[in-house]
Formats: structure tokens, C-alpha cells, sequence
């Protein structure tokens, strides 16, 4: 049988960490070394050398493991990230969207977003095509966060780190909302504006930390109720 011919795309390659010994990793460290965690989700975890190597470093410093369910959609970074975490039991890698191709913004709906000191909006329809490309061309599983919180019986996650898709941030928060601690990057992006503004006007959530000028920004929310 004649494989199916598939674009080559930017998802096909391994790339550099981009949350790494700066404050964003510092937190991410300091949250996940929070006692009483039970369910940690990571979207996008790349290959592993990045925000995934902060959440070990800070599950590492418990007496008890929380799970760590690490999402990424790329072939290649979802096998090095594997590789990488084969020998350590609290970490659970899945190559999955974490949402359906239905959940996916519209183009008219990316427009209507586009700010000045955005991405030239032709570039990000581009990426756009390629993120609901790749998963249709390589039949990557889909709601992956619906599917792990149902098998683990889960209805808040304590803590989720939102980075996957420039597209989806919108939709994955309205599937976590709830959980004790979330975790925003590229906060001046489409990814995750409208999440940060939407967290910012929320009583039920205090922003713990955040720096807008760290790349596109990022921020760590945690509830209101949380006694830190
Ligand atoms: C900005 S990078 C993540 C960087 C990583 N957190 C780090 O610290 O290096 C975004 C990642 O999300 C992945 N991704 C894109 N769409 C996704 C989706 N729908 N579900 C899960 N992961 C996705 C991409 O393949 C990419 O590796």
C-alpha cells in the first residue's frame, strides 16, 4: 500500500527548550514541589528539555510523585521526549492533541484577534494550516485532556501548564478550568492573551507570578484559596 503523502512541516523537527533557567522555569519548579499534587498536565512538552525538565526537578523534591501527563503532537519530539523519561515512573507521555481539530479557532476568528506587534497574521494563518495539517496527515489522536481525565477519574487537574498549539490555549482552559494552579506562556500572544485577561478579572484566581517581557510573557495563577 502507497503510504499517504504527507507536507513536510515545521513539526518535523526537533527543537531548542524555550523555557529554561530563567524565572518561568523557577516556577514552575517551586509549583510543582507543592505538597498534596496529585495530577499534573503539561501541554507541549516538546522534547523534554524544557518546561518538562522543570516540573521533574520540582516533583523530584516530594516524598510522594504526583503524575506528571506530558502532551506534544510532533512525532519526533514526542519520541526523544520518551527517551528521555523512559526510566522515570511519574512521567506519562502521550502523542496526542490535546484537543479536537473542532476546537480550533476559524481564520476569521484569528483575524478578528490579530493585534499590531503580532505575527504578520499571513504567517500565523500559516501555522494555523499546518498545526490542523499535521494532525489530520499523521492521524494524531485527539482530546487527549478529555481521555486522561477520564481514565484517571480526574476532575480538576492541581496544576496545568498551558503551551501547546498557538491556536488552542483558549479551548484547553475551558477544559481546566478549575485547577489549583495554572500556568500561562506567550501571554502577549493569541495563545494565551485572552486566558491571561479572562484569569486577571477572575476573584477565584491570584496571579503568582509573571513577567510580560520574558520572550511573549508568561504568568502562574493559583486559586484564591490556595494558602500561599
Ligand atoms: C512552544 S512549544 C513548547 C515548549 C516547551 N514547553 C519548552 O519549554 O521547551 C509548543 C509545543 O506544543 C506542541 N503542540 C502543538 N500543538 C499541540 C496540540 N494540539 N497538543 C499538544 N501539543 C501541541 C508543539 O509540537 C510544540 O512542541
Amino acid at each position: 500500500m502507497l503510504a499517504r503523502l504527507r507536507r513536510r512541516s515545521e513539526l518535523d523537527r526537533v527543537i531548542a527548550p524555550e523555557i529554561k533557567d530563567d524565572a518561568f522555569y523557577e516556577s514552575i519548579i517551586r509549583v510543582a514541589s507543592m505538597p498534596g499534587l496529585s495530577h499534573i498536565l503539561e501541554i507541549g512538552a516538546s522534547s523534554g528539555t524544557g518546561s518538562t525538565e522543570a516540573f521533574v526537578a520540582g516533583i523530584g523534591m516530594q516524598p510522594e510523585a504526583p503524575t506528571l501527563h506530558c502532551l506534544e503532537v510532533s512525532e519526533p519530539r514526542y519520541r526523544a521526549l520518551v527517551e528521555r523519561y523512559r526510566d522515570i515512573p511519574f512521567v506519562r507521555c502521550y502523542h496526542a492533541s490535546s484537543v479536537a481539530l473542532s476546537d480550533f479557532p476559524s481564520v476569521d476568528e484569528v483575524a478578528s484577534a490579530w493585534r499590531a506587534g503580532d505575527p504578520p497574521l499571513r504567517t500565523q494563518l500559516r501555522w494555523l494550516r499546518q498545526d490542523i495539517d499535521y494532525i489530520t496527515e499523521h492521524d494524531v489522536p485527539q482530546s487527549a485532556i478529555d481521555s486522561i481525565k477520564e481514565e484517571f477519574a480526574i476532575d480538576s487537574f492541581d496544576v496545568v501548564l498551558i503551551d501547546g498549539s498557538e491556536f488552542t490555549g483558549t479551548a484547553e482552559l475551558a477544559q481546566v478550568y478549575g485547577a489549583r494552579f495554572l500556568l500561562l506562556d506567550d501571554i502577549r500572544t493569541f495563545k494565551n492573551r485572552a486566558n491571561y485577561e479572562r484569569l486577571s478579572d477572575d476573584p477565584g484566581y491570584r496571579l503568582m507570578a509573571s513577567d510580560p517581557h520574558l520572550r511573549h510573557g508568561f504568568a502562574v495563577f493559583c486559586r484564591a484559596s490556595e494558602p500561599i
